[in-house]
């Protein structure tokens, strides 16, 4: 009997053709994702979930899916997944880190660039016929990215990947996370500081942390305030990682010079969301890995963990390592 893997949406066509040549596919064709109560419906009988981060994978889920032995998300946040129960429970988790890196690094850069050069502002002054002198001395003057100070809150690949970058803008380059990386002091030459140093000192600040309960808020009123006048933040962690009403208040009161983000405390971002109305802001709607190619390359590597696990092999992508202890492999091999 083939396994049962159920695909929570929409996902691409070269990940949906691999799984079904090892499993019967139950496909959810639908580019939003399910309800609650369609998901609980659908894992009762399963061996395996596809998931995306918006599909909360909890305790709930967990429990009412009896036969399930693994959860593949495609991401490389697995902060939507209980890890810890479903470790317990002895289901593997496999996601999708090091594909979407450089594609990630890249947005971060993007929005770095489009807030400091306004280039989102000068977008719309064209296009609302806003535009009516060819060129100025004083107009639309924003903040130089080369040569400037980038601290990054973070260093792991894609924290590494955005330095790799800014070296290239002869940035000078500081961070900051819960493990000093001496390896990657030398090759980037990046220098570590305490976060409170790092936000007093960097023009922008760019963030790459997964969101846990020790990330949540980390930049919160208190971090704003130490950051300068002229900083600018960048986000495409996970917008819970900053305090979103303080970020506003430090926008709106010039605490920092602006804010490019990706990812909010609650997507998609309400309208009525008063970051919308500062003109000192670059939004996107969650892409940081949303580029064609990374785009599949993330749904394969995906589906590829749940194959490997099905088949009783530990995949590279496993993120619960210790999970093999507590179910070994041979034990949930249906290939
Ligand atoms: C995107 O946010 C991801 O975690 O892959």
């Amino acid at each position: 009997m083939k396994p049962i893997v159920y695909v929570t949406r929409t996902i691409p066509e070269v990940a949906l053709a691999l799984l079904r040549q090892y499993c019967e596919v139950i496909y959810r064709d639908e580019v939003p994702p399910p309800s609650r109560e369609e998901i609980l419906r659908s894992v009762e009988n399963v061996d395996a979930i596809y998931c995306t981060l918006n599909e909360r994978m909890d305790k709930e889920i967990i429990d009412t899916s009896p036969r399930l032995k693994v959860i593949g998300t495609m991401s490389v946040g697995v902060d939507h997944i209980d890890v810890e129960y479903a470790t317990s429970r002895g289901i593997y988790i496999v996601y999708t880190p090091g594909v979407l890196t450089e594609t990630t690094a890249d947005l971060a850069f993007a929005l770095m660039l489009a807030t400091a050069r306004r280039v989102v502002e000068g977008d719309r002054m064209i296009r609302e016929g806003r535009w009516k002198l060819a060129w100025a001395p004083t107009m639309m003057l924003g903040y130089d990215v080369h040569g400037k100070k980038l601290g990054i809150i973070g260093l792991g690949r894609i924290g590494a990947a955005v330095a790799r970058r800014a070296k290239g803008f002869n940035m000078k380059i500081y961070y900051y996370d819960i493990m000093r990386r001496r390896e990657l002091e030398d090759e980037l030459g990046v220098e570590y500081m305490e976060l409170p140093q790092l936000l007093k000192e960097s023009d922008f600040i760019s963030i790459h942390v997964p969101l846990t309960a020790e990330t949540k808020h980390l930049i919160s009123e208190k971090e704003l305030r130490m950051m300068k006048p002229t900083a600018i933040l960048i986000n495409t962690s996970r917008g819970p990682v900053v305090d979103e009403k303080a970020l506003v208040k430090a926008l709106r009161e010039g605490w920092i010079a602006g804010a490019g983000l990706d990812v909010f405390e609650l997507e998609p971002l309400p309208a009525d969301s008063p970051l919308i109305e500062l003109p000192n802001v670059v939004l996107t709607p969650h892409i940081g890995s949303a580029s064609y190619d990374t785009r599949n390359r993330m749904a394969e590597y995906a589906a590829e963990g749940i194959i490997k696990v099905l088949k009783g092999e530990e995949p590279e992508n496993l993120y619960n390592r210790e999970v093999v202890k507590i179910r070994p492999l041979h034990s949930v091999k249906m290939i």
